[in-house]
């Protein structure tokens, strides 16, 4: 098989991109360059104490910050302001967007992202990974980025993706021109094609979400976690019950298997824990993009229209049938 390397596929592609600058290649191409560098001092977390942990702090929603996500934080940030291409970032680890200045100023696009998903995994050797997503700004370029480029639908989205790092790392991407995932030999320091355009299947079998929430949630919702256990030939049941805790993994593992992520409203949280900038939109940007369906409970996310940076929304994401067949569920309660 010939070996595509992903510094060739943007290449290549970026004649299918609407703005066709080369300008979201540089961006992607810088991605892939910090999620190397992650990549390497994530292999060594095992070993390294100054970065197992927390640090003692928390970020803007009360969430312990571990010295990985703040490295990860850092890594991104600076890979994505060296090329002068983006004007501004929003992080999960971030309390507020922070504007580039200088040469900065004067880019066209704006990057929301999760640096490290699944953080509290990180001491315990479990897979991790980074989300984003990139607009194109609305605020005239050479004026510094307002709240409002950062605010815009995920419909609105140019590319989104995620990196995994799990027994293998690999990076998964779209432009809206179908979603392809790369994975890194490390040994080359290269990310290889080894999933073009990906396809998640209509019906699944793995139902992935904390159940140690169950009481919380909608009795809907609760209804079916308990059609998902039912015994029943016909409807393949009953489901296979997978959750790792760490988002991008579960979502990676159904977007290959076939299943669904719930992660929804409760009691505690009615808006649900996952943020819709960094961790929503750019997952339903993918899953849509490989013929899935991302909703919350009930509308599209990606037309969502968001109000705040940190903004929560449930979250339900995966194969169409069993998006559909929750959404069923939930309405009749
Ligand atoms: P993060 O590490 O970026 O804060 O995200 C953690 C998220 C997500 O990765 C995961 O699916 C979810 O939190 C798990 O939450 P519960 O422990 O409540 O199941
Ligand atoms: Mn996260
Ligand atoms: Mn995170």
């Amino acid at each position: 098989m010939k070996s595509v390397t992903l510094g060739e596929f943007i290449i290549e592609k970026q004649y299918d991109f609407k703005y066709a600058t080369g300008e979201l290649s540089s961006i992607l191409s810088s991605i892939r360059l910090a999620s190397k560098i992650v990549h390497h001092e994530l292999n060594k977390a095992g070993l390294a104490e100054h970065i197992l942990g927390a640090v003692g702090t928390e970020n803007i929603q009360g969430e312990e910050q571990q010295k990985l996500d703040l490295y990860a934080n850092d890594v991104f940030i600076k890979a994505l302001k060296n090329r002068e291409i983006v004007c501004g970032i929003t992080s999960e680890e971030d309390d507020d967007f922070v504007a580039f200045d200088g040469e900065s100023m004067n880019g066209n696009y704006v990057v929301a992202m999760d640096p490290l998903d699944g953080s509290s995994n990180i001491d315990v050797n479990v897979s991790v990974g980074t989300i984003f997503s990139v607009y194109r700004r609305i605020s005239p370029a050479g004026t510094p980025v307002v709240l409002e480029d950062f605010l815009q639908p995920g419909t609105e989205q140019v590319a989104g993706g995620y990196v995994l790092y799990g027994s293998s790392t690999m990076l998964i991407y779209t432009t809206g021109n179908g979603t392809n995932g790369f994975t890194y030999d490390s040994s080359l320091g290269t990310f290889y094609l080894s999933h073009p355009d990906m396809q998640t299947s209509k019906d699944g079998k793995i139902f992935s979400m904390n159940e140690g929430n169950y009481n919380r949630t909608s009795q809907g919702l609760r209804n079916y976690i308990d059609y998902t256990k039912g015994i029943d030939k016909a409807t393949n049941r009953p489901y296979t019950a997978r959750y790792i805790g760490s988002l991008v993994a579960d979502f990676h593992r159904n977007l290959l298997k076939g299943g669904v992520y719930v992660y929804p409203s409760t009691d505690e949280s009615p808006k649900g824990k996952l943020r819709l900038l960094y961790e929503c939109n750019p997952l339903a940007f993918i899953i849509e993009q490989a013929g899935g369906k991302a909703t919350d409970g009930e509308k599209r996310i990606m037309e969502l229209k968001p109000t705040e940076l940190h903004q929560r929304v449930p979250f339900i994401v995966g194969s169409s049938n069993m998006v559909d067949t929750i959404h069923e569920f939930i309405k009749e309660n």
